[in-house]
């Protein structure tokens, strides 16, 4: 069995990845206890201790609002810290696998267009620059893939799922953006990826990584309710209104479709974006 190096292992994908690729590979998972990120010789020393075929870092800071205000920080992490990681991969030969975002593009094209791998990324949040210089950081291992996910849930974290359950419980009537187009993710589809990733080993590079098709926050949180057959009415409103009522909030991009005709192309079909959310709310609502 292949060794994996799996960091961030307690958080929302990097918790349900470690228990899914436990069956396949032999998994080293570490938390923020055990291994900090930013502390570059810990990285080195401990990618020499488990001698990895592959290093998947789930680690970074996802707080986006908080990224706004701790950018410093943020940079550390999703930044200059994935330069260690890269570096521990070649220095053990290792093929790197980091998990990027969506928020990487200024997400101002039209909305029946679509973003591809090689579209210039120009983020209008510290979270998107932030993780862009982890993006450029990664391509140092050489041996690498940049996943980039979107709007990601599991059972695992706190996600926006969870919130609009939550507040469906305290509220009649819940106010979500209409003019914010993307993908909601499964963690349990992205997890799919990563191990068909894993498997095929395809070309080096960036691959789209969320599930297939597109909606809005606010047609999101109406399937939510949908499927779970939760009553509470769901009100559109503009990203400029929603700011207006949360004045700290980052800005987001307004179109962050991404294409996934890449993954397809090397055999990874993603599961369309509604039958993942069923399958996690079963799991949910249990
Ligand atoms: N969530 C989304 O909607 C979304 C969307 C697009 C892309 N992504 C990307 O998907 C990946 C996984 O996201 P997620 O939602 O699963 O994240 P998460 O639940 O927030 O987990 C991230 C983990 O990283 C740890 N961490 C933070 N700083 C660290 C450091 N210096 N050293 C080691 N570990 C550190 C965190 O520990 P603490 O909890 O103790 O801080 C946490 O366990 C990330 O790369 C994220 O940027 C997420």
């Amino acid at each position: 069995m292949k060794n994996v190096l799996l960091i961030g292992a307690d958080g929302m994908l990097g918790g349900e990845l470690k228990e899914r690729l436990e069956k396949k590979y032999n998994v080293v998972g570490t938390t923020i206890e055990t291994l900090d990120i930013t502390n570059k010789q810990a990285v080195l020393d401990k990618a020499k201790e488990v001698k990895p075929y592959f290093i998947i870092n789930c680690a970074a800071y996802t707080n986006v609002d908080g990224c706004e205000t701790h950018e410093e920080l943020a940079l550390s992490v999703n930044g200059t810290a994935v330069s260690n990681i890269a570096d521990a991969a070649k220095q053990e030969d290792a093929t790197f696998i980091h998990i990027s975002t969506d928020y990487v593009f200024p997400g101002n094209l039209s909305v029946d267009k679509i973003y591809t791998e090689d579209m210039e990324p120009n983020p209008v949040s510290a979270y998107g620059r932030t993780k862009l210089v982890g993006e450029e950081n990664a391509k140092k291992a050489e041996k690498y893939y940049i996943l980039r996910t979107a709007w990601l849930y599991g059972l695992g974290g706190k996600n926006f799922v969870k919130t609009m359950l939550r507040l469906s419980k305290e509220k009649d009537e819940i106010s979500v953006v209409n003019d914010q187009h993307g993908s909601p993710t499964s963690t349990t589809t992205l997890c799919e990826i990563i191990e068909g990733i894993m498997e095929k080993e395809p070309e080096y590079g960036i691959y789209h990584s969320t599930n297939e098709g597109f909606t809005t926050w606010c047609d999101f949180t109406k399937k939510i309710f949908e499927i779970a057959n939760i009553k509470t009415k769901v009100k559109g409103i503009t990203s400029k209104e929603y700011k207006q009522m949360y004045p700290q909030s980052s800005d987001r991009p307004t179109n962050s479709q991404l294409s996934k005709e890449k993954l397809k192309s090397v055999g990874i079909v993603p599961t369309k974006w509604e039958e993942a959310l069923k399958a996690y709310l079963k799991e949910e609502l249990k």
